[in-house]
């Protein structure tokens, strides 16, 4: 999979951690940066991940920031993209078999490598049940098209 991963200063160091993970597991990342633990704004990797996702470049995404509340929230923004903070190894799970999420994000100060590497590898494993839950994510893609008619 082509997967996108972005941070912000707060979540650099985890970012570089997951992006060898993820090469290790075969996938083809795209690093959106930041690419050093200098102040930054979180939205605006937030966005280039989330486009990228969006658009097809990617077919995943993982974000991560100090906590993973601003990117959720960021890219929750670009239309098309579920994006799910996930912070243990059941919402992990929930995250792609319930939500098709196609992008996770988490807290660089909130887990350790090892448990973030545990929740990639368990959303990138998990398929979509879908069944009710394409009806329920067909309501929030209505909701997206009412928005934009205001
Ligand atoms: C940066 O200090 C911090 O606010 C940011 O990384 C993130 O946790 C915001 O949600």
């Amino acid at each position: 999979m082509r997967i996108a991963i972005g941070s912000d200063h707060a979540g650099f160091p985890m970012k570089e951690i997951i992006k060898e993970f993820l090469s290790g597991m075969g996938h083809q990342v795209l690093d959106m940066g930041t690419h050093s633990t200098d102040s930054v704004n979180y939205a605006e990797f937030a966005e280039a991940v989330a486009r990228a996702v969006a658009s097809g470049k990617a077919h995943r995404g993982v974000l991560i920031c100090g906590t993973g509340i601003g990117m959720s929230i960021a890219a929750n923004k670009v239309e098309g993209v579920r994006a799910a903070l996930v912070h243990s190894e059941y919402t992990a799970r929930m995250a792609a078999l319930h939500n098709n999420a196609n992008v996770i994000t988490f807290g660089g100060r909130v887990e350790s490598p090892e448990e973030a590497k545990r929740f990639v590898k368990i959303w990138l494993e998990t398929p979509f049940e879908g069944g009710r839950h394409t009806r329920r994510l067909k309501k929030i893609e209505e909701m997206e098209e009412k928005c934009k008619e205001g």
